[in-house]
């Protein structure tokens, strides 16, 4: 069964709960991890890694915050090989702006995985602390549609 990690920061909660979305979409079927880059180190995904990466950032002023980079950074040094796929969901408070997708640089000159979903998951908050603007879900569908695709293709 194709193997899904999901690995993500929150502060504010509001990242790890639309990864949690996510994680039980896809958990109908695949067998889906999820845990915050403070319950985990690189080097236990390193040790067990998935077909697919998930990475969950927020975006502090302009970038995807931190410590999920330098998750991402140190997965890459450890890994024997890439991981096969990945996709990139994040969460945001002011409007989408593309110059915020940095996390798929940082995961190809990291070599952490050999193929990104080209299709991100940007989820927009009313307010620094959220929740989520009203209509947000058609994305997570989308983009569970998108994942399944890329996935088994
Ligand atoms: C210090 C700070 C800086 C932020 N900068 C940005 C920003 O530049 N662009 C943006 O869209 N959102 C920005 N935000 C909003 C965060 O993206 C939002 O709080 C976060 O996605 C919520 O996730 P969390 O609940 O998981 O912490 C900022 C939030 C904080 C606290």
């Amino acid at each position: 069964m194709t193997k899904i990690w999901i690995v993500y920061n929150t502060k504010h909660g509001n990242c790890g709960k639309w990864c949690e979305e996510v994680e039980t979409k896809l958990q109908e079927k695949y067998e889906v991890k999820i845990n915050s880059v403070k319950e985990i180190t690189p080097n236990d995904v390193a040790n067990d890694p998935p077909d697919m990466l998930i990475v969950g950032a927020r975006i502090v002023v302009g970038s995807p915050d931190k410590k999920i980079k330098g998750f991402v950074k140190k997965l890459g040094g450890l890994l024997k090989e890439p991981i096969p796929k990945a996709a990139i969901l994040y969460t945001h408070g002011s409007p989408w702006n593309e110059t915020f997708n940095k996390m798929e640089a940082i995961l190809k000159e990291n070599n952490v995985v050999d193929d990104i979903l080209p299709e991100i998951l940007e989820i927009k908050m009313e307010g620094i602390k959220g929740p989520a603007e009203p209509d947000q879900d058609y994305k997570v569908s989308k983009f569970i549609d998108n994942v399944s695709y890329f996935v088994e293709r």
